[in-house]
């Protein structure tokens, strides 16, 4: 297969290089949104599709190839690695990640196994090597951080406030700190397999850490988050993070050994730089819903975005969330060809 020169925009840009144009990639850029992936999903349920590196390939390099993406993510998901340490997910089609054995107690802590990436999910890693064979921009690779999925795994699915998570933490501060640990365990050896087999930056998604305050970030999770960062860092590529509204943690993930900031809608760019005081590069944040407003309106608010991150190098457009099934693909790939051309002409 003949491929097109590498795109290394999106790397540059995570160390804060100078660029051509402004990176773009979307969260969730392959998904329910897309004909051809609700084709392949009928045939085979989510699990099917990453446990066959053929298809998760496919579905990964299908999202640049239509949208014209600078970076390619991963197709898997943060619920991926669980099963291999004794946790039952499903992922149900409009509801999420469903467990239905939770973790209750310290003694559902301590059964908890440890992850061997090559020996329990290889097919993630075979995906990886497949795709970096077939794409000409960078690969993502990412995992769940350990608030967002220890959320998952006590709540027993998706939750609008937390407050199970959130009482077992204040109850037994030991056992959760035992739990971060065995899921910071699990993050690195997941995130590292994925680089040695050839991811080319890493995300760790904490999409629901903003629901603590900052004093409850610093002690129950800045001291996970630091020794995932610190190890990963021996791996020499990009690491990047993302919540949901969490813009009142930003200057504790400014603290963290992390490269880019990937940052939600509830905060500006000039606001996360200038008032917050942010040094690292940033990554976002077109709130979503606009996706689904006329095209005048998607260009006004985007030409905000860019004008505000185009002040200094290291600036990733993306959305400040996920792709909601909604949206028209002519939407992203008008946003992507916009994206370009007006960081182009005026960087
Ligand atoms: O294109 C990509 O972004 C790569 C693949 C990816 C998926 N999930 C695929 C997926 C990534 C990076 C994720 C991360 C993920 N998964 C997060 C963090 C990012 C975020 O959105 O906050 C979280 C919280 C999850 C847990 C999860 N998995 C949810 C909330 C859902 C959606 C439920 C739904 O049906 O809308 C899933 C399922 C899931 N993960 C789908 C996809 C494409 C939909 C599966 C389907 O086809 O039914």
């Amino acid at each position: 297969m003949n491929k097109a020169p590498f795109n290394d925009q999106f790397l540059r840009a995570c160390r804060g290089e100078v660029t051509d144009h402004t990176p773009v990639w979307y969260m969730r850029q392959a998904g329910r949104y897309q004909a051809e992936y609700r084709k392949i999903r009928s045939k085979y349920s989510f699990h099917e599709m990453n446990l066959n590196p053929e298809v998760a390939a496919e579905v990964t390099r299908f999202a640049v190839e239509q949208l014209g993406v600078d970076s390619a993510i991963l197709f898997a998901d943060i619920m991926t690695p669980l099963p291999s340490i004794g946790v039952d997910v499903e992922i149900k089609s409009g509801i999420g990640p469903v467990i239905d054995n939770p973790i209750q107690s310290r003694s559902d802590v301590d059964r908890l196994g440890e992850l061997d990436p090559l020996k329990d999910i290889p097919y993630v890693m075979e995906t990886i090597k497949m795709l970096r064979e077939q794409l000409s921009v960078p690969l993502i690779g990412f995992s769940g951080a350990p608030f967002t999925v220890a959320s998952y795994m006590i709540e027993g699915g998706p939750s609008k406030n937390y407050y199970k998570t959130k009482a077992f933490m204040y109850t037994d501060p030991e056992g959760w700190h035992q739990l971060m640990n065995k899921l910071g365990d699990m993050t690195i050896a997941y995130l590292t397999a994925q680089v040695k087999a050839g991811a080319q930056a890493v995300q760790l998604f904490d999409s629901w850490v903003g629901a603590l305050n900052e004093a409850d970030y610093r002690t129950y999770i800045a001291p996970v988050m630091n020794r995932i960062f610190s190890s990963l860092k021996e791996l020499g590529v990009p690491l990047l993070m993302f919540g949901v509204g969490a813009s009142h943690l930003i200057q504790e993930w400014n603290k963290l050994p992390v490269d880019v900031i990937g940052i939600d809608w509830r905060i500006t760019i000039k606001k996360a730089r200038e008032v917050e005081g942010i040094t690292k590069p940033l990554m976002g944040n077109l709130e979503p819903a606009l996706l689904l407003a006329p095209w005048e309106v998607i260009e006004e608010r985007t030409k905000e975005i860019l004008d505000q991150g185009m002040e200094k190098p290291g600036f990733i457009f993306n959305l400040g969330h996920g792709v909601f099934p909604q949206v028209k693909v002519e939407t992203l790939q008008r946003l992507t060809s916009f994206v370009h051309d007006y960081t182009r002409k005026n960087s």
